[in-house]
Parts: C-alpha cells; sequence; structure tokens
C-alpha cells in the first residue's frame, strides 16, 4: 500500500505479516510487528537512535565466535532468557520449577563419566566439592537412566572454553543416574564470575551503571525420553552476588545448600582442608527431550583473556 501517514506504516506491514503461511510464525511476527511500532511511538525514537540501535545489533555478530556467543549473552542481560525459561517450565509458570536458563557457555559432547567421577580435567584451585544429584518426575517418583551434563567456571572465573590454560572439557562431564535417580560427581567449589564485557553487552551494563558478575553456579542438562529437556543453575548460597546476578537467573528454588565442612573426613583421601557438598533435587516434567542449539563449538586459542569487573554503583 501507499503510505499516508506513520499510523499507516504499521497497517502496511501488518498486512503483509498475514501472507505468513504457517500460523506460529504469523502469530509471532505479528506480535513482533505490533510491539516493536509501540515501542517506537512510546519513546519517540529518533532517527539516530535507530542508526545507533542497528550498529549495536551489528556488533553482536561481530563479537560472536565458536568461544563465545554475545547474543545469548544479551538475553540473558536483559533477564529476557529467565524470563522465557520460567514461563516455559514449572507447568508453563504456574509453579516452582528447578529449571534455569541455558547460558552462553554448554558444549555438546561433555566426556562421558562415571557417577562419583571427578571433571577437574587439569590442576584447577579451589576447595574440593562433592555433589550428589536426584532426578525426580512430577509426581516425586526417581528418574532412571537419564543422562546429566553438568558445566561451571573455575574458581579464577573462566570456562574451560574461553581459557588456553584449562584442559579440554575441564569441568565438564555427563553422567546416568541410577536406578534411585540419583547421580554424584566431585568438582571444586565454583566462584562469581564477570561476564564478558569487551562487547556491546559490556556498554549496555556500563550505561546501566550496573556490576557484570554472575553469582556462583554449576550448570545441569538433563535429558531422557519421554521428559522435557531439564536445564537447570545452582547457585553457590554464599555467593555476594546473588541479588545483583547480571543474568536474572538466581530464583528461590536454585539457590542450592553448600555445606561447608572442615575438620571432617572428606569422601576421597586426597582432599586438605574444608571442602564442600552440595544435594540437589531436580524435577523434570514430561515433554520433548530435545537438546537445545549449542551456543558455542571450540575453545579458545592463544593467550588466556584479562577478566574485567565492572563495580555495581
Ligand atoms: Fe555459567
Amino acid at each position: 500500500m501507499i503510505i499516508k501517514d506513520q499510523n499507516d506504516v504499521t497497517k502496511a506491514v501488518l498486512s503483509e505479516v498475514e501472507r505468513t503461511k504457517d500460523p506460529r510464525t504469523r502469530e509471532i511476527l505479528s506480535a513482533l510487528v505490533r510491539h516493536l511500532h509501540a515501542f517506537a511511538r512510546e519513546v519517540r525514537l529518533t532517527e539516530k537512535e535507530l542508526r545507533d540501535g542497528c550498529a549495536f545489533v551489528v556488533e553482536l555478530g561481530k563479537h560472536t565466535n565458536e568461544s563465545h556467543n554475545e547474543v545469548v549473552l544479551l538475553c540473558g542481560s536483559l533477564g529476557f532468557s529467565s524470563l522465557i525459561c520460567l514461563l516455559n517450565n514449572g507447568n508453563n509458570g504456574q509453579t516452582e520449577t528447578t529449571a534455569n536458563m541455558l547460558g552462553p557457555f554448554w558444549r555438546l559432547d561433555s566426556p562421558r563419566t562415571e557417577n562419583g567421577g571427578s571433571i577437574v580435567r587439569s590442576p584447577t584451585p579451589g576447595p574440593a566439592l562433592f555433589v550428589t544429584a536426584t532426578v525426580k518426575d512430577n509426581q516425586g517418583r526417581p528418574v532412571a537412566g537419564a543422562e546429566a551434563d553438568v558445566w561451571h567456571s573455575s574458581t579464577e572465573g573462566f570456562y574451560e572454553n574461553q581459557d588456553p590454560g584449562q584442559a579440554d572439557m575441564n569441568l565438564r562431564g555427563k553422567f546416568i543416574t541410577d536406578a534411585q535417580g540419583r547421580f554424584s560427581f566431585r568438582s571444586i567449589k565454583p566462584a562469581g564470575y564477570p561476564i564478558p564485557i569487551d562487547g556491546p553487552v559490556g556498554q549496555l551494563i556500563r550505561a546501566q551503571g550496573r556490576g557484570n558478575m554472575r553469582a556462583a553456579h554449576v550448570h545441569f542438562l538433563i535429558r531422557k525420553p519421554g521428559y522435557k529437556t531439564h536445564i537447570s543453575q545452582v547457585f553457590v548460597n554464599d555467593d555476594p552476588y546473588l541479588e545483583t546476578d547480571v543474568q536474572f537467573g538466581v530464583t528461590q528454588a536454585l539457590v542450592g545448600n553448600y555445606v561447608r565442612h572442615e575438620n571432617e573426613p572428606a569422601p576421597a583421601p586426597d582432599v586438605q582442608g574444608p571442602w564442600y557438598s552440595l544435594e540437589q533435587t531436580f524435577i523434570m516434567e514430561p515433554g520433548d527431550d530435545a537438546l537445545p542449539r549449542a551456543p558455542i563449538t571450540g575453545k579458545a586459542a592463544g593467550e588466556r583473556p584479562v577478566l574485567a569487573v565492572i563495580e555495581r554503583q
């Protein structure tokens, strides 16, 4: 249509969207156009602001490579990943859930590890952590034979894919739940880490006067046919960033009970000094066991990057 004024633009686009054959795609595109146009009207977006916004999106792509995903990082930093997770889990947002967002650091094909085994694959500082997890269905019955993928950052704040100093797949492993729905492993107690701020997400964080720290956590991805793939993060209860996690990931259900043990014998004889244990239950819902698309596919080479921390103002 030939457009008369600003109101006509929205009508013109929506009428073209109606041509979309797939009903769900049409629903999404229609709502997207309506909200996007309404957003521009609400803030009276200027031409320069549109150009700056386009440049921002271009930078998201330029800062994405096989070992880093700036787009996923932005979704988390806007609370969008957390929102989508909570809308789609816990009976579609009606009840508490142990689901959480995937984040940008999950890799496919982490090494299969025996129950009780260690995921520390190269020397990594930090107190020992012994995790026992139980997977149940929403009737409280154990889920046996589920595959549980685990990953977390080092106490120095790096996932192995960011850090050429760590062995490939360090602090990553995959387990199978036993007849009681349990799996267990040894690792180190994770520390919180700063998200990368050398790209557009860093600009956003600075502009808002926020910090870039994530509260310490261990990631889980649990799957079994017949169940919805259960993605989770369990946060460290003594972490100073629980209230200000830059990815808005900390939910009440997922502040884990990491117990500190002093002068108690550890489950492994080589442990010296204080160590930690964590017991955690995950509740799976019926659904699709599809794997998500892996946000990254490889490991960084060259020098270990310098971690930059922005303090919250
Ligand atoms: Fe993480």
